[in-house]
């Protein structure tokens, strides 16, 4: 069952409450914060590039990328008429651009959808690649606390006016990973809903283990914060953000 297919069509109503020009804002904030101006940009798993939007307004040259062809006919909605943005059908993990990048981002936990160890050693040592010298690599991932504890093993139903959806999750401490069974009803006309179900697949990934892999893959500097801020992460965060230096 694929994850962010039918589920495309539906992302961006149900993702109403997370304000992507603030996090435009957060991202342009660790520019300055680490004194670069960037002028190429690569996004990895854009989705349906809310974030890119905001980027491109900017006026920064960007690349994005993602794995689901649906989550990207959205985002060529939003984003076509940039003459600066680029979109492509790519993979975090073996992507391959024949360009360098003053910085490489991702955002929204779509790292945690790596889960396996080998494939996050190649996507690391891959965005490592694909960075200009001194380039900044940006992302965040949901905390193993939020997913082992918040989201894991808990049931989250949704009542909107055109969709109802549920969201079963359980964590597997063993393997580390917190699965989505996502049942959604979208209405279609009175009293008539379409069903449609998808699995989706997070991994759990501890923060030194994360700083760890960064380091190994040749990054000189690595920060992570509570999201959103420049504070030090704490074990309740939900959310961090890294920032590693080339
Ligand atoms: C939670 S969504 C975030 C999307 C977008 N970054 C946002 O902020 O709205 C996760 C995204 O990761 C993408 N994705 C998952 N695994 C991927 C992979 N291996 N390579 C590229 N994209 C991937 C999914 O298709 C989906 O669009």
């Amino acid at each position: 069952m694929n994850s962010y297919g039918d589920f495309a069509s539906l992302y961006d109503e149900l993702m109403n409450d997370f304000n992507y020009e603030e996090w435009s804002d957060y991202i342009i904030k660790i520019f300055q914060r680490y004194n670069i101006e960037p002028k190429d940009i690569l996004e990895m798993a854009c989705g349906t590039g809310n974030l890119s939007y905001y980027l491109a307004r900017e006026r920064y040259n960007l690349v994005c990328f993602d794995l689901s062809p649906e989550m990207l006919t959205i985002a060529y909605e939003k984003l076509g008429k940039f003459k600066n943005v680029k979109l492509l059908n790519q993979n975090m993990i073996d992507f391959n651009i024949s360009k360098k990048f003053d910085s490489v981002i991702s955002i929204c936990d779509s790292i945690n959808y790596i889960t396996r160890d080998d494939d996050l050693k190649k996507c690391f040592k891959n965005v490592y690649n694909h960075l200009k010298p001194n380039g900044v690599f940006i992302f965040d991932i949901n905390s193993y606390y939020k997913l082992k504890t918040i989201i894991g093993n808990n049931t989250f139903i949704e009542d909107r006016e055109d969709v109802f959806y549920t969201w079963q999750n359980y964590f597997d401490t063993e393997k580390e990973l917190c699965e989505f069974y996502l049942t959604f009803f979208q209405k279609e006309g009175d009293n008539l809903y379409s069903r449609f179900d998808e699995v989706h697949i997070e991994r759990a990934y501890k923060e030194e283990y994360v700083i760890e892999l960064l380091k190994d893959s040749g990054f000189s500097k690595v920060d992570c914060y509570s999201a959103f801020t420049f504070d030090e992460f704490n074990e309740f965060d939900e959310r961090i953000n890294f920032v590693a230096i080339k």
